[in-house]
């Protein structure tokens, strides 16, 4: 597999023990996961990954998600119309900026 030119880091809350217990899983983004992977393909976003993460510590502001290598942290998406939004700035190399956290 060649690396990634992007990697979504998708929040789904688990913690070193126990169950997820913060807010990105409870609202939704183990569900996230699935959409964003099939959107990637059907997009034609090669070199695209999406992965779950641990809680990314900004639990109040979820959920969160971090795109690498760009170090841009989103936060506050509520569904799939979001999402887009945020795959639509990936491939204009642009920043949503309404779901900018950092
Ligand atoms: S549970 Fe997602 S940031 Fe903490």
């Amino acid at each position: 597999m060649e690396k990634p030119n992007k990697h979504l880091l998708v929040c789904c809350s688990f913690r070193a023990s126990g169950e997820p217990q913060g807010v990105c899983y409870k609202k939704g983004t183990g569900d996230w996961l699935g959409y964003l992977e099939n959107e990637i393909v059907d997009r034609g976003m090669d070199g695209v990954l999406v992965s779950s993460t641990g809680c990314l510590k900004v639990c109040d502001r979820g959920p969160a998600m971090v795109i690498y290598p760009d170090n841009i942290w989103y936060g506050g998406m509520s569904g799939e119309d979001d999402l887009d939004a945020i795959l639509d700035a990936i491939e204009d190399d642009e920043v949503a900026e309404d779901f900018l956290i950092s």
